[in-house]
């Protein structure tokens, strides 16, 4: 797949930025605007105009090459957010730069080229033609925008493969199972061959292991593909497990913004603790966050040692036979160790129990 027309030549800052983005729903937007600004909250602003804010004054830098997740309860405004990106919402106030390309300073066929061959977005309920097979499902958006019949049912075999489904390219959606579905919906928005994805809850929808198994897929072409992934989910767990950053958002705000164990470390606020008192953080934080770095030159070398990017609940087991665990670089090369006690600082330290 070729990117030669993709972020060469573009200035090199965040994928996308959102600059003191707000939307509020109703009629007189403004008026509401003042009062929030005013400090009224997201309630109060409702309750005197019925107005509804959907995002208060976001700003974030994305940037390429991340999978960016947004985190947030139902009606925290991820979607909202998320449908700035492409423009599918107007902000109140605020502007949105998609590589250094202010979205709202484009004309409609400008607007409308940039949807169809610079983002590509999958959805919640798949969004799948039912009356098509699987083949033209994946070529629709190639077909929309103007890519010959034999060349786009190429690309379109292409990434039915890459997602496991050779063989299906002739089936219906219907005749598939809600992971298979979600699968082929994915599989449309790769062959789009977009620098950017936008995932509004996709794996929402998905009995937990089948969500597990498509994460654990999408992490994957990303190591591959290197895009830049908006992946938006209410479920805290999923944030972590996907996110090179985490975006937490309530009532329209951003609580937090951070890589995923900073958030389980160091959760900015009581919302936030609410979530991380529900993680499993002995799979949340990877033991070189918590690790004692080996010192210049002096290297004690453990008799057990653990990849840099193993988890406490990878390192916990060996603690019954030894005392260190080493941690070691991709060479092999012992650059920290851990102690049992280390581990359970790190574990024990947000439990509600605990003073
Ligand atoms: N078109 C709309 N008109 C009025 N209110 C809306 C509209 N879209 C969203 N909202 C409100 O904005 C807030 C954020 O909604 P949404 O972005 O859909 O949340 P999420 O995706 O996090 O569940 C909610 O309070 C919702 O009711
Ligand atoms: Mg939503």
């Amino acid at each position: 797949m070729s990117a030669a027309d993709g972020a060469d030549g573009r200035m090199d800052g965040p994928a996308i930025a959102l600059r003191g983005v707000t939307k509020i729903f109703g009629p007189d937007p403004q008026a509401a605007l003042a009062l929030l600004r005013a400090g009224r909250s997201k309630a109060e602003v409702q309750a005197e105009t019925g107005h509804v804010v959907g995002l208060d004054d976001v700003s974030l830098d994305i940037d390429k090459g991340q999978i960016f997740v947004v985190m947030g309860l139902s009606g925290s405004g991820k979607s909202t957010l998320i449908r700035h990106v492409n423009r599918l919402i107007d902000p109140t106030a605020g502007e949105i730069v998609v590589d250094g390309e202010e979205v709202l300073k484009m004309s409609l066929a400008q607007l409308r080229t940039f949807r169809r061959t610079r983002i590509a977005m999958v959805f919640q309920r798949f969004g799948l033609l039912p009356h098509r097979s699987v083949l033209d499902n994946v070529a629709y958006g190639l077909e929309v925008r103007g890519v010959p019949r034999a060349r786009r049912l190429e690309v379109a075999a292409h990434w039915i493969g890459t997602v496991g489904l050779s063989g299906y390219e002739r089936s219906r959606p219907r005749q598939l199972s809600g992971g298979q579905q979600q699968r082929v919906g994915l599989a449309r928005a790769l062959a789009m061959d977009t620098d950017i994805l936008l995932m509004d809850e996709a794996f929402s929808a998905l009995d937990p292991l089948i969500r597990s198994g498509l994460q654990d897929q999408l992490l994957e072409l990303q190591a591959a593909l290197n895009k830049t992934i908006l992946f938006i989910t209410h479920d805290f767990d999923e944030a972590l497990k996907i996110g090179n950053r985490i975006a937490v958002l309530k009532d329209g705000a951003v609580q937090q913004v951070g890589r995923p164990e900073e958030i389980v470390l160091n959760p900015a606020n009581a919302h936030i603790e609410e979530f991380v008192r529900d993680v499993n953080k002995a799979r949340a934080i990877h033991v070189r966050t918590i690790m004692e770095r080996a010192g210049e030159g002096e290297a004690e070398a453990c008799a057990m040692t653990v990849p840099a990017d193993a988890r406490c609940e990878d390192v916990l087991p060996h603690f019954a036979q030894h005392q260190w665990v080493g941690v070691v670089d991709a060479e092999g090369r012992q650059v920290g160790r851990v102690s049992a006690r280390q581990v359970i600082k790190a574990l024990a330290r947000y439990s509600p129990d605990v003073p």
